[in-house]
């Protein structure tokens, strides 16, 4: 087998665009900054997001069967290290920060993200240590400007930045 580090260390060469996924609903609010996301087709529009288990909040995402993912603008660090967790805020405290306002799913969707997916999880997979939460889009916005935020060899970076 690979050895992980390694693994993550060429991971870490790939610059990854920022999102914040979040959800709503019976079993409350949760939110977490990813880069692990992929578009996988568009005709039912489907992405793909995949969440490390033992995060306190994967079970609130599967059990409200509902996300969104908001991709994160240039100037959205602050909120990016806000919800991974880097200020020791948790669940609903997180979402003090940043205009949120409730999507058709029940997701809070971000104001002001360079765009938002409102989705449905339609399955869910185990491999690994993360799960593979598939969710299909039923409603979307754009912002059509500015620069997004890029994670490149372990920091932040703008997409227009020069390397
Ligand atoms: C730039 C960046 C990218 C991240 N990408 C992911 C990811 O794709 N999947 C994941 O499970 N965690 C990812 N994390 C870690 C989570 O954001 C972090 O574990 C967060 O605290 C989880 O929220 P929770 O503690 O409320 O469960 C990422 C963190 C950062 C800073």
């Amino acid at each position: 087998m690979l050895d992980p580090k390694a693994y993550r260390d060429a991971m870490s060469e790939i610059a990854s665009p920022v999102h914040i996924i979040a959800t709503d609903g019976p079993a409350g609010l949760a939110g977490m900054t990813v880069t692990a996301l992929a578009s996988v087709t568009d005709q039912p529009a489907t992405l793909l997001v995949c969440v490390n288990r033992q995060s306190p909040s994967a079970p609130r995402f599967l059990k409200n069967k509902a996300f969104s993912v908001n991709s994160l603008g240039a100037a959205d660090q602050k909120l990016a290290d806000i919800f991974a967790g880097r200020t020791d805020e948790h669940f609903a405290e997180k979402f003090t920060h940043g205009l949120w306002r409730k999507g058709a799913t029940g997701a809070p969707l971000l104001e002001g993200a360079l765009a938002n997916f409102d989705c449905r999880l339609i399955e869910a997979k185990d491999v690994g240590t993360h799960h593979i939460l598939i969710g299909e889009v039923v409603a979307v916005a754009r912002r059509d400007e500015g620069a997004g935020l890029l994670y490149h060899r372990r920091a932040y970076r703008r997409s227009d930045d020069e390397l």
